[in-house]
């Protein structure tokens, strides 16, 4: 049997991610999100895991240097790569949005029009903004973006909220949603060809766990 190799993100999406494999019998004990070690391989398995950068995730499997990956929906609009998506995860649950801060809220959206905007997601604030019909001034920044406004960087942002609690702490104010988004399993698309009954059971398992998991 070849190897699967699974992409795994740093980050939010990581432990959940690692539990929910080891429930369908891909269990990687020495896994571990800051692991030094890059490429963790099961011989019982024959499954390989690699850490990877979230925004790098959906490259690794677009070029079948990983053969799945789980990985935010946000992150998938953002770089439309090619890949399958197979299963929404129904974890990683967060929205993209604009906020700014709350003691300059606007009457209407349209009034921040021609403002300046930090994200770490252009493709997506630039397609947002178009459907508005609104031209702004996109800065793009890889992290921490909430602190774009307070120090004079940007007027808004274009980020995302899970607890609220960061946009909180920062005295800012979301004033519209962009898009909801939550963890994907994804494929690439010859490795979906060529390990399909693998993957295939791999999507049915994860449906039926998370599926328990969901029920009260
Ligand atoms: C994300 C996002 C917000 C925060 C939102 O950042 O960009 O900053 O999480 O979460 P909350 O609503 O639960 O507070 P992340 O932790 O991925 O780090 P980053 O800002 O460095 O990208």
């Amino acid at each position: 049997m070849d190897y699967l190799t699974i992409a795994l993100p740093k980050g939010k999406l990581f432990d959940k991610s690692v539990k929910v494999l080891a429930k369908v019998g891909y269990a990687a004990d020495n896994v571990v999100e800051d692991s030094r070690k890059l490429v963790i391989t099961n011989e019982e398995t024959k499954v390989k895991f690699i850490i990877v950068k979230t925004m790098d995730l959906p490259t690794y499997v677009e070029y079948g240097a990983a053969d799945i990956g789980i990985i935010g929906k946000d992150v998938l609009l953002e770089q439309r790569k090619d890949v399958y998506e197979l299963l929404d995860m129904g974890y990683g649950k967060c929205h993209l949005m604009m906020a700014v801060p709350a003691a300059r809220v606007l009457p209407n959206i349209m009034d921040y029009t021609h403002m300046r905007v930090a994200t770490k997601y252009p493709n997506s604030a630039v397609e947002f903004f178009d459907k508005m019909g609104m031209q702004m001034e996109i800065v793009k920044l890889n992290g921490s973006i909430e602190l774009a406004p307070i120090v004079g960087l940007s007027e808004l942002i274009v980020d995302i909220v899970e607890t609220g609690t960061t946009i909180r702490e920062n005295n800012l104010k979301e004033v519209a949603t962009v898009y909801p988004s939550s963890a994907r399993l994804i494929a690439n698309k010859v490795s979906f060809k060529l390990q399909h009954q693998r993957i295939k059971k791999l999507v049915r398992d994860l449906k039926k766990v998370l599926k328990e998991e969901a029920q009260p």
